[in-house]
């Protein structure tokens, strides 16, 4: 066996997050701003003649077959001709439903590792629309960005540079959050899309984690805290620590806050304590993780 690709699979969190409209499919077409951070999972897979296994460290995350993993590596694998199999190792550090889309990220590095075990045969582009068909978050992950700005699904995105990296914190309740049913909350109060009015956004306003502090919220804040009045505390209990950005992860449950400095983000934490959530101190991120080399 050939040695094993290694991929860090980074989480992201949503800078900012508006729901435009409801399409006929029942998907949501949506503005926001994706940011990697530095908390990661762990992809390595290795070439072997044929099929695909995924071994997880970590939640169970259920069936395999429908592990965005598993289905990133048959996509490439079906467009390169089935010429080998690949068998993948996932350690999962990332929460799951907490709207840090860490499936999204590894099904990605799968994307990205499989491919180059395949000599990059897949072209960047065809490697987008797979990623596209396999989660609107995943084309972010997939693009090489650190930092976008995106829209339709989430797929459509525009690539800035992303601040220097400060300390984060990322607040873990017990309760978790599915986003089909936190889109669906949004939908029973939105029968008909609410009128937006216009809005001009300076390219500056993404270069500072104080300016991106002053730009709006994230429009599920207002669903799931009124679904989850706890998860109000939490952001409440959160924001009360003086980070110079806060928000709800994309759909949640995850509530994560940016700090100027590495103390004020320890003092957070002592603040906070551990009653009723779990911390996760991390750094937000500035390049997208490292392309893998290809191998034969
Ligand atoms: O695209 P992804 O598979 O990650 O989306 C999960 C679910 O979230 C979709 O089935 C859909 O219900 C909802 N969704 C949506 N609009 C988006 C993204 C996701 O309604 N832009």
């Amino acid at each position: 066996m050939s040695e094993p690709v290694r991929l860090a699979a980074h989480a992201k969190v949503n800078l900012f997050l508006r729901i435009l409209a409801r399409e006929s499919s029942g998907y949501h077409q949506i503005e926001t701003a994706f940011a990697l951070l530095e908390l990661a999972d762990e992809l390595a897979v290795q070439r072997i003649d044929s099929g695909v296994t995924l071994d997880v460290e970590g939640p169970d995350l259920g069936p395999v077959d429908e592990n965005l993993v598993v289905r990133a590596a048959r996509m490439v694998l079906d467009a390169t001709g089935n010429r080998f199999g690949v068998s993948m190792k996932l350690v999962k550090r990332i929460p799951v439903r907490a709207g840090l889309g860490g499936g999204s990220s590894d099904g990605a590095a799968a994307l990205h590792a499989v491919n180059a075990l395949a000599g990059n045969a897949v072209p960047r582009h065809e490697l987008l629309h797979f990623a596209a068909r396999l989660g609107s978050d995943v084309p972010f992950f997939a693009s090489g960005a650190a930092l976008a700005l995106a829209w339709g699904r989430g797929e459509r995105q525009f690539r800035v540079p992303a601040p220097a990296p400060l300390p984060a914190l990322i607040a873990i309740p017990p309760v978790q959050v599915s986003t089909p049913e936190a889109y669906a909350w949004w939908d029973e109060l939105n029968r008909e899309p609410p009128a937006r009015g216009p809005v001009s956004l300076d390219a500056d306003a993404l270069s500072t984690w104080g300016s991106i502090g002053r730009l709006g919220g994230n429009d599920f804040e207002a669903i799931v805290f009124g679904k989850h009045p706890e998860l109000r505390g939490l952001y409440e209990r959160v924001a009360a620590t003086g980070p110079v950005w806060v928000r709800l992860c994309g759909s949640g449950s995850a509530v994560a806050a940016v700090y100027k400095k590495e103390g004020e983000r320890d003092d957070a934490v002592q603040r906070l304590g551990t009653r009723g959530q779990r911390l996760i101190p991390t750094m937000t991120r500035a390049v997208a993780a490292p392309a893998p080399t290809p191998r034969d």
